[in-house]
């Protein structure tokens, strides 16, 4: 079954044309990932797909509806939630707190409304931190509950951003780059929860701008280029695709960049 799906997503900044009518479709329970070299318009692809950006045309569908036009916060109520290419994590809070309010600062704040209103405050609050700490203790960050979520690594933080998705309950998961800034052994680690989230019947479109971190991992990629889809398949094909090779040439960076430094190289908003 078709869980998500856009045809001829347009977008223009100015006179730049970032999407170019970009198709794709996804089922459900697919682990998805979305390639292409910086500026080739992934990013904009997910703002528009989650409402952050209003797209110029084309139509998106999400669980057997329209949804174009629907403001972020009724998608992630749907269902449809996101990560973020730059962590939105709350150093000053712990990581606990992140998560925590992650169920009630993000768009899909409603989502939590709908049991404020039956439960008693204090009891919601009781089963929101529950909540959270569940996630933290499976997903490896449980000893970490209560450090200032500044002072982590960049990959707990990665996996921090992942716990407050998981919070909203997501039928379908973007993560933006959630490998960016992390190394070798915490892309395994993380490789593995998405695995695993996927086995249970998550949807995943996962975003990354080089080739490698992927091709293991997913079932299927789609290459971006220059606001458009260039090619969409089984990993191993695409990746030998020769118009695919040749859109990587100019970014080499992208086929064979090493960890070295990976995580002082983690650029922070
Ligand atoms: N808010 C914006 N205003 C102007 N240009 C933008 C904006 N967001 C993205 N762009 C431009 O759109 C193109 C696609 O960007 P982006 O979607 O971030 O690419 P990617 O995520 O694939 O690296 C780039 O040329 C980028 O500079
Ligand atoms: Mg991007």
């Amino acid at each position: 079954m078709t869980l998500f799906e856009t045809s001829g997503v347009e977008k223009s900044f100015g006179g730049l044309r970032a999407l170019d009518g970009v198709d794709v479709s996804i089922d459900e329970g697919e682990l998805v990932g979305l390639i292409g070299p910086n500026g080739a318009g992934k990013t904009t692809y997910f703002n528009c797909v989650t409402g952050l950006l209003e797209p110029d045309g084309g139509t998106i569908r999400f669980d057997g509806e329209d949804v174009t036009d629907k403001p972020s916060a009724e998608l992630a109520r749907a269902g449809m939630v996101r990560t973020f290419q730059l962590s939105r994590t709350l150093k000053s809070m712990t990581v606990r707190e992140n998560v925590q309010i992650a169920a009630m600062d993000h768009p899909g704040e409603s989502a939590i409304h709908a049991f404020r209103q039956t439960d008693a405050l204090y009891e919601n609050e009781e089963r929101i931190t529950e909540r959270a700490e569940d996630l933290l203790d499976r997903f490896g960050l449980g000893h970490l509950k209560d450090t200032t979520a500044g002072t982590i690594s960049g990959g707990d933080r990665r996996i921090l951003e992942i716990c407050r998705g998981l919070m909203l309950d997501p039928k379908l998961f973007l993560l933006d780059e959630p490998f960016a800034g992390v190394n070798e052994a915490t892309v395994e680690e993380i490789s593995k929860y998405i695995k695993d989230l996927n086995d249970e019947g998550m949807t995943f479109v996962i975003i990354e701008h080089g080739l490698r971190e992927l091709v293991q991992l997913v079932d299927r990629l789609i290459v971006l280029h220059e606001g458009a889809v260039l090619a969409d398949g089984d990993p191993r094909d695409v990746v030998s695709d020769e118009e695919v090779i040749n859109v990587y040439m100019g970014n080499a960076m992208d086929l064979d960049e090493g960890d070295e430094g990976a995580e002082s190289a983690e650029s922070e908003a």
